[in-house]
C-alpha cells in the first residue's frame, strides 16, 4: 500500500460535519461584513510568492513545492493566499472597480515544514482581503471581523496580540539600529540570521533558534521608531478596537513570517494550541502591489488556520453537533420486497427525504442492525405480506412504535417527522 504523503491529512466522511461548521461560521461571518468568496488557482508562477511574499521569508527561501512544468515554466503550490488574491486583483481590473475591494477565502495552502500538531505541509485556511482603504478604520475592520469569527466559533481563551511595524520610511532607521544591536554578537547566532542582518534585519527578531531569541530579547523596538504618520495610524487603530470592546496587548516581538507587511500586524493566539499557538495572523500590506510592479493601492487582510483551529475547539471542548441520521432505513425481506425498497427509497429520495435500503443482502436482524448505526430515524419492514397489502410496518426508532403506512403515504408521513 502507498501511504499518504507526510505533512498531510485525510479528512473522513465522519469527521467532515466539524469542517462543514467551521466552514459556515466562516461565510456567516464574512457576509456580516459583506466579503464575497474569491477561488483562485492552487498554483501560480513562482516569481508571484518570490517577489509578493518575499524574498527573506522562511516560506520563500525553505517552503515552496516549486517544480518545473512540462513547458519548462517554475511554477509553485500557494503556500498562502495572499500573493495569488492581489494577482486577481489587479489582472481582472479590480484596482479601477468599486473600492473598498473586499475578498474572502478557504483553501489549501502548501508549505514544506516540519510536520507536527498543528503543522502540516498541506493545510486550509480561511483568509480575508480587503484593498483600497489606508485609513486606520480598514485595519480595525479587519481585526474585528477576524475577532468575530474566533467568537462565533464559540472560541473563549483567545488573545489578540497588536504591533506595528511602520512604513519603509520608517524602518530604515529601525534596521540600522537593529543592525547595531546584532553586530556584537552575530557571530553567535545562525547562519540564516547573518544573512537577514544583511538583507532583512527584522527577521532575526522572528528566529526560531534558541541562542537568536535569547539574544532578541533586548533588541530595541519598532514602536519607538514609528514616524508621526505610521504613529498616528497605530493610534488610531487601538482606538477603534477600544471603542468596539476588542481586548488586545500591544506586543512588539509580533513581526509576522511574510515580508509584505507595513503598519498594522496582528496576530490571535490560543493557550489551548499548544507549540502552534498562533490560530489566525495578518497585516496591513500596502506596499506589496508596487512589489508587483502594479498601481501601489493599500490593503489589509488575515488568514486563518482551520486545522489549528479544530486542535483549539476540540481543547477547548466546543460542542459540534454531529449531522442527523438518514431519515428512514426500509428494509426487504427478499428478493422482491428488496426491489420494492429500493424503487420507494428512490421515490423518497425524489421528495428530499433521506434514505437509504439494503445493498449487502442482509439477513432483517442484520438490515436492523445496520440501520441502528445510521442512526436511522425510522424502519421500514417490506415482506411478503406488505407486498400484498402495499403497505409497510413502520417502525419509530427513538420510540419502537410501531405502524403501518401505504406505500404511496409514506413520503408524506416521513416529511412530517
Ligand atoms: P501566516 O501567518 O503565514 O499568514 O498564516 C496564517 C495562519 O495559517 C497561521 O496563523 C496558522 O494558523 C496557519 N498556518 C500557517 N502555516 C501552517 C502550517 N504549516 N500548518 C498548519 N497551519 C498553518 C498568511 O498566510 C498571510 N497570507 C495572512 C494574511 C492575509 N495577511 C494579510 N492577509
Amino acid at each position: 500500500m502507498i501511504n499518504i504523503p507526510k505533512g498531510t491529512k485525510d479528512v473522513l466522511p465522519s469527521q467532515i460535519y466539524k469542517w462543514h461548521y467551521l466552514e459556515s461560521i466562516a461565510k456567516k461571518t464574512a457576509e456580516a461584513y459583506n466579503f464575497l468568496e474569491i477561488r483562485t488557482p492552487v498554483f501560480e508562477h513562482t516569481e508571484l510568492f518570490s517577489r509578493g511574499v518575499g524574498e527573506t521569508s522562511d516560506v520563500v527561501t525553505k517552503e515552496m513545492y516549486t517544480f518545473l512544468d512540462k513547458g519548462g515554466r517554475s511554477i509553485t503550490l500557494r503556500p498562502e493566499g495572499t500573493a495569488g488574491v492581489a494577482r486577481a486583483f489587479v489582472e481582472n481590473g479590480l484596482q479601477g472597480a468599486v473600492l473598498p475591494f473586499r475578498a474572502y477565502y478557504l483553501y489549501s495552502a502548501y508549505r514544506y515544514e516540519r510536520p507536527q500538531a498543528g503543522r502540516l505541509r498541506e493545510f486550509h485556511q480561511f483568509g480575508a482581503e480587503l484593498y483600497g482603504a489606508s485609513s486606520p478604520l480598514a485595519d480595525a475592520e479587519v481585526i474585528a471581523f477576524a475577532h468575530s469569527f474566533l467568537r462565533n466559533l464559540g472560541l473563549k481563551e483567545i488573545a489578540l496580540k497588536l504591533n506595528s511595524i511602520g512604513c519603509p520610511e520608517c524602518r530604515k532607521t529601525y534596521q540600522e539600529a537593529l543592525r547595531e544591536y546584532f553586530r556584537p554578537n552575530l557571530d553567535k547566532m545562525c547562519a540564516d540570521c547573518r544573512t537577514r542582518f544583511d538583507k532583512n534585519p527584522m527577521r532575526m527578531l522572528d528566529c526560531k533558534e534558541e541562542t537568536c531569541k535569547k539574544i532578541a530579547i533586548g533588541a530595541p523596538k519598532m514602536l519607538d521608531y514609528l514616524c508621526p504618520e505610521c504613529k498616528a495610524h497605530f493610534e488610531a487603530v487601538k482606538r477603534y478596537l477600544d471603542g468596539a470592546k476588542i481586548r488586545y496587548e500591544v506586543d512588539p516581538s509580533i513581526v509576522r513570517g511574510l515580508d509584505y507587511y507595513s503598519r498594522t500586524v496582528f496576530e490571535f493566539t490560543s493557550k489551548a494550541a499548544g507549540a502552534q499557538g498562533t490560530v489566525l495572523g495578518g497585516g496591513r500590506y500596502d506596499g506589496l502591489l508596487a512589489q508587483m510592479d502594479a498601481k501601489p493601492t493599500p490593503a489589509v487582510g488575515f488568514a486563518a488556520g482551520l486545522e489549528r483551529l479544530l486542535m483549539v475547539m476540540e481543547a477547548e471542548q466546543v460542542k459540534i453537533d454531529p449531522p442527523e441520521g438518514v431519515t428512514c432505513y426500509l428494509a426487504g425481506m427478499d428478493e422482491k420486497s428488496r426491489e420494492k425498497a429500493f424503487l420507494l427509497s428512490e421515490e423518497l429520495k425524489r421528495e428530499g427525504i433521506s434514505c437509504e435500503t439494503d445493498l449487502m443482502e442482509r439477513s432483517v436482524k442484520a438490515q436492523f442492525k445496520y440501520a441502528d448505526k445510521l442512526k436511522a430515524k425510522f424502519v421500514a419492514v417490506i415482506g411478503e405480506s406488505e407486498l400484498e397489502k402495499g403497505e409497510a410496518e413502520l417502525k419509530d426508532m427513538r420510540t419502537s412504535a410501531s405502524t403501518r403506512v401505504k406505500f404511496e403515504e409514506l413520503a408524506q408521513y416521513l416529511s412530517k417527522r
